[in-house]
């Protein structure tokens, strides 16, 4: 797909994706994969960090306060950029840039790099592992949240006449193209690939597997978040945690 699209796409989307974020109940985040996220990046204090595709720069704010020496947020959408910029802390740095091509940044400058639902944004997600490895120290660490592979097929749940969730469908799954969506009422397109796909672009271009996630919800989370009932039941979203050999 033109990637001239796939930015408009993101300029469309980019004011109701800003306001949700600051304003919005955001259970993906604070309901899901925060947690996750925060517990694999482990201790950040006095680490270099970037942030790919990192949006409004919630996550990279969260990094910061918990003691990250400098972040820096890296995205496509300059309105997304802008906005990271206004509530930036002084760690926390933000660049227009795609994170298929870092070229702009020097190999082996970054401890930890993270990428928050950005890799099924990417046409070629495996040159933004490449270009990962590349910048990051020896020893640097790669954290990346997607959407679950079983998820991004295509599917959907079966529901019955009255709307009750009886199961999700799982389709297509070896198909590895591009997917429609509508999200905040705007249309909008992802990629699907596998898991076997997933996991091999990343040990091809050096990195070990140091864990996978697939969250769930505590308790505590469903009953601040009952509208993620669904995580019980079947994985929406998955956590690599990646290491670069020392
Ligand atoms: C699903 S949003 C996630 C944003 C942020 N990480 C978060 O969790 O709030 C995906 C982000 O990736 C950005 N993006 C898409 N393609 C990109 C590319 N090639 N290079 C850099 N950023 C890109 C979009 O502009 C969008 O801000």
């Amino acid at each position: 797909m033109n990637e001239e699209i796939l930015n408009q796409e993101w300029l469309d989307l980019a004011p109701a994706w800003i306001k949700e974020t600051r304003e919005g109940e955001n259970s993906t985040r604070t309901g899901l994969l925060d947690k996750p996220m925060l517990e694999a990046c482990g201790n950040v204090e006095g680490l270099r960090v970037v942030d790919c595709g990192c949006g409004e720069g919630c996550f990279c704010r969260l990094l910061a306060d918990r003691g990250a020496a400098y972040v820096l947020g890296l995205d496509l959408c300059v309105p997304m950029i802008e906005a990271a910029r206004e509530m930036g802390s002084g760690r926390d740095e933000y660049r227009v840039a795609d994170v298929q091509d870092l070229s702009s940044l020097t190999d082996g400058t970054f401890d930890l790099a993270v990428s928050y639902l950005n890799q099924c944004d990417l046409p070629h997600f495996d040159a933004n592992n490449r270009e990962v490895f590349r910048i990051l120290k020896p020893g640097g660490r790669f954290i990346v949240a997607n959407l679950h592979p079983m998820r991004s097929a295509v599917g959907g749940w079966h529901r019955t006449e009255d709307g009750k969730k009886l199961h999700v469908m799982l389709d297509r799954y070896f198909e590895e193209t591009e997917r429609h969506w509508t999200m905040m009422g705007v249309e909008f397109t992802n990629f699907h690939r596998s898991l076997s796909t997933y996991v091999r672009s990343f040990l091809t271009v050096g990195f070990h597997i140091a864990d996978i996630v697939e969250p769930t919800v505590t308790p505590e989370q469903l009953k601040a978040y009952p509208q993620r009932d669904d995580e019980l039941r079947v994985p929406n979203f998955i956590v690599y945690a990646l290491g670069k050999p020392p």
